[in-house]
C-alpha cells in the first residue's frame, strides 16, 4: 500500500503553505504520478535481511522528484530508509524546499508509519511536517474491504 504524506521540509524557508486536503486536479496532476513513483523506486529496494521493501519519492518545489528506497546492511543499524535515501539525494543534488513525500511498501491493507530516524531527519530545521492518510483524503470510502463484510441477504450466483 502507498502511504501519501505531505510535508513541508522547508529546510531554506520557502514560503509554502501546509495543506490539509488536496483538490481533485491536484491529485491527477502531481498526487498519482508522485505515489506511483514511490511504487517504482520500490522495486530498486535492497532489503534481503527485512525482505520488506518501500519505496519514497519526493517533490521540489519546482516540479523535480527524487526517489528513494531502503538500502540494507549486514551491519543492521547501517540500513538506510526509503525515506533518508530521497531526502539525502535530493539535498547533495542543492535540493532544499519540497513539498510532498510519497512512500510505498508491499502491505496490502495498511500504510506504514515513518520511523523516529526519519521523523527527524525530515523535521530539519524548522518543524513543519504534516502527515495524510487515504483517509484523510477521501473520508468514509468505500474499498474492496467492503466487498467482504458480513451481509443480510446473498445470492448464490450473483443476479
Ligand atoms: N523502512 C523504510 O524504508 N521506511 C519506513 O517508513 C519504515 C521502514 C525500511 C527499513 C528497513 O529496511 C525495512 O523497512 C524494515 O524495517
Amino acid at each position: 500500500m502507498t502511504d501519501f504524506r505531505i510535508g513541508e521540509l522547508r529546510v531554506d524557508g520557502a514560503d509554502t503553505e501546509a495543506r490539509n486536503h488536496s483538490s481533485e486536479e491536484e491529485n491527477e496532476v502531481w498526487i498519482k504520478p508522485l505515489i506511483h513513483q514511490s511504487q517504482g523506486a520500490k522495486e530498486f529496494a535492497y532489503c534481503p535481511y527485512s525482505k520488506f521493501r518501500v519505496g519514497a519519492a519526493l517533490l521540489a518545489h519546482d516540479g523535480t522528484v527524487f526517489t528513494g528506497c531502503n538500502v540494507e546492511n549486514a551491519s543492521y543499524n547501517l540500513g538506510l530508509c526509503a525515506e533518508r535515501t530521497a531526502i539525502a539525494k535530493a539535498v547533495s543534488g542543492g535540493y532544499r524546499s519540497f513539498k510532498a513525500i510519497a512512500i510505498a511498501s508491499d502491505l496490502e491493507d495498511q500504510f506504514i508509519s515513518p520511523c523516529g530516524g526519519c521523523r527527524q531527519f525530515m523535521r530539519e530545521p524548522d518543524g513543519s511536517y504534516k502527515e495524510m492518510t487515504i483517509e484523510d483524503l477521501l473520508p468514509v470510502s468505500f474499498g474492496p474491504e467492503d466487498l467482504k463484510k458480513k451481509r443480510l441477504f446473498t445470492t448464490e450466483n450473483g443476479s
